[in-house]
């Protein structure tokens, strides 16, 4: 005869067991990523202040070197904050950008600049532009009923 008792407590033990396993593991994962988040600290920003925090609080271009710009751009429901950006043939460009409300899409078609803006995290991309011409900015990301008129202005001159 089977001593039931004995097999209940084996397998009682086993569920009671692997609970435990999946507990310990879920928390030091949990803590471990508490603990260092994947993007890094320095790279949020409060999206309720980001108009009066840096870089935002200067948008647009700015020259940093010998033709290389850092280009601040901040986009919301529905648009893109500058509205036109202007740089020479060559022009090295450190994009920094956000959004303050929803996420939404940086897209220059013709070039791999192709970011997503997620508000509370600053988008750091950079790349050099030697193909002139005018090239347009679309959101990419579906943000609402104005998705389709959130676009700006690219110029390589
Ligand atoms: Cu912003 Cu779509």
């Amino acid at each position: 005869m089977f001593d039931m008792p004995k097999f209940e407590k084996i397998w009682l033990s086993i569920g009671v067991g692997s609970l435990i396993l999946f507990l310990l593991i879920s928390g030091v994962l949990g803590v471990a990523m508490g603990l260092n988040p994947p993007d890094g600290l320095e790279n949020t920003i409060e999206p309720e202040q980001v108009e009066a925090a840096p870089p935002f609080n200067e948008l647009g271009v700015k020259q940093i070197g010998d033709n290389e710009y850092e280009v601040n751009v901040l986009s919301f429901i529905f648009g893109f904050d500058p509205k036109e950006i202007v740089v020479p043939q060559g022009a090295t460009v450190h994009f920094k950008m956000t959004s303050k409300d929803v996420v939404h899409g940086f897209h220059i078609p013709g070039t791999p600049v192709n970011l997503m803006l997620t508000p509370g995290h600053i988008t750091e991309y950079t790349h050099t532009f030697n193909e002139p011409g005018e090239y347009l900015i679309v959101c990419h990301e579906y943000c609402g009923i104005g998705h389709e008129q959130m676009y700006a202005k690219f110029v390589v001159e």
